[in-house]
């Protein structure tokens, strides 16, 4: 085994607040169904149309945090979407984003997408009856997302200005948005800015400039603030704009830009805040993960304690405890929560989970390390795990204690295709999983402290 040399000591000021929730909202893009640095450049978008607004220096900030996380209530309505549509969550989400407003090109969006995988009379009942409750219903999906994302805006330490401005993302200024039907300038600013950023990103990547400027200004007064969709056309047409926003330094410079240089870098404190809000956003995925990350987290912190590790690797190892699935944020609901066996193609959408996990929390300076571990939860000492098949030789005593903590977290929860195991049943099970999936050393601590509690 490896002796574990990798966690950093601590240290106080440990990361820029834009680096780090930057590189975590790749992962609300994943969620969207968006392309990487979505977000990024939306907020971008957004913070050039900014200089023309006579903001201070402190509502540039708020306005920056509010499109850079606009997205953080998107894993709450994934299942809701799937159990609803019978569809996949993701793609429905990135197409939902390219649709205009028109009834006629709603319509056609429900029966592209809905229920897709079904055959057709099976679509035929879910778009009825998505259509005959299709205001509720659509209230409720955005309603769970705007609530959710201003809630964990505030565990993140934000605003009033930022959570209401997440919360009032999806209102139109015609009154016929969600999830409070706002009109016009009741619409909190933030929100309005937001909106429009974020259907200027969507609309420049995938279909260019002019469908973007047309498409801005087809829903001046209906969705956006007709007051502020000539600053975006200026922008759009600006000479150079395409350059930038195809630019690879966009994000660094997004992150180096003024309202972030105004805030203070995140601390020890801070920073664990981040990652309990962020399992938030990761356990809210699917209603069969919901408590996994921090159940994980809890009982790495309970295997490590055993274990004798000090106080500063037990805070890092909880970090990685309650990151470590922020990949399964990019798989779709249809294959997290589906109830029967999976096909060989579902499981390779699974295995690569934890791919995105190490490339998500990698983009952070200070997750370089605990990317690495994070990402090895689902390997195993024979080679026969995933997503590397590395090896015993290969797994760190960390790696070793979050496999274990993960396991008997799944195990003693309740899955899609059966109820949760009583812990006799799951000793039972992890018993025959020493040597060859788990370190007995790492599985003994755990029995050891759970029979001391
Ligand atoms: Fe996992
Ligand atoms: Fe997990």
């Amino acid at each position: 085994m490896q002796p574990n040399p990798k966690f950093p000591a601590s240290s106080d000021a440990v990361v820029s607040l834009g680096e780090l929730l930057g590189a975590l909202s790749h992962a609300l893009d994943l969620t969207e169904g968006q392309p990487k640095g979505h977000c990024v450049r939306s907020c971008w978008i957004g913070m050039e149309v900014a200089e023309t607004l006579d903001l201070t220096a402190a509502q540039r900030s708020d306005l920056y945090f509010t499109i850079l996380l606009k997205d953080l209530g998107c894993s709450s309505n994934a299942a809701r979407i799937c159990q609803l549509y019978l569809t996949d969550d993701i793609g429905f989400k990135r197409s939902y984003k390219l649709i205009d407003s028109s009834a006629k090109k709603g319509l056609e969006f429900l029966l592209s997408h809905t229920a897709s995988e079904s055959g057709l009379l099976q679509r035929l009942r879910t778009v009825t009856s998505v259509l005959k409750d299709s205001d509720d219903i659509v209230a409720e999906v955005f309603q769970t997302r705007c609530h959710r994302g201003a809630e964990i805006a505030r565990l993140m330490r934000f605003s009033e200005d930022v959570a209401e401005g997440i919360a009032g993302l999806d209102e139109h200024w015609n009154g016929g948005g969600w999830p409070e039907g706002l009109r016009g300038p009741d619409i909190p600013l933030y929100s309005r800015v937001a909106l429009l950023a974020q259907v200027a990103e969507v609309f420049v990547a995938e279909l260019g400039v002019d469908a973007a400027v047309a498409e801005l200004a087809r829903r001046a007064g209906q969705w956006f603030d007709p007051d502020l969709v000539p600053f975006f056309v200026e922008l759009l047409q600006r000479p150079g704009f395409l350059q930038a926003f195809h630019d690879p330094g966009l994000e660094a410079h997004v992150f180096a830009s003024e309202p972030v240089r105004q805030q203070h870098l995140v601390d020890e404190d801070y920073l664990d805040e981040i990652a309990y809000a962020f399992a938030k956003v990761i356990d809210a995925k699917s209603p069969f993960t919901h408590g996994h990350s921090e159940r994980v987290a809890q009982f790495t912190d309970t295997i490590c304690t055993e274990m004798g590790y000090s106080t500063a690797h037990r805070r890092w190892m909880m970090r990685a405890g309650l990151l470590h699935d922020i990949g399964k944020l990019g798989v779709s609901n249809t294959i997290l929560d589906k109830p029967g066996k999976l096909t060989d193609a579902e499981f390779e959408q699974i295995k690569l989970h934890p791919l995105y996990s190490q490339q998500i929390l990698g983009r952070v300076s200070v997750f370089h390390d605990l990317a690495i571990t994070a990402s090895a939860h689902h390997e195993r000492l024979d080679g026969k795990g995933y997503p590397q098949g590395m090896t015993a030789e290969n797994l760190s005593r960390d790696m070793r204690v979050l496999a274990v903590a993960d396991i008997f977290d799944a195990l003693t929860a309740d899955r899609p295709y059966r109820p949760a195991l009583p812990l006799e049943k799951v000793y039972t099970i992890m018993d025959d999983m020493v040597g060859s999936a788990i370190d007995i050393d790492c599985y003994a601590a755990l029995q050891t402290a759970i029979a001391n509690s």
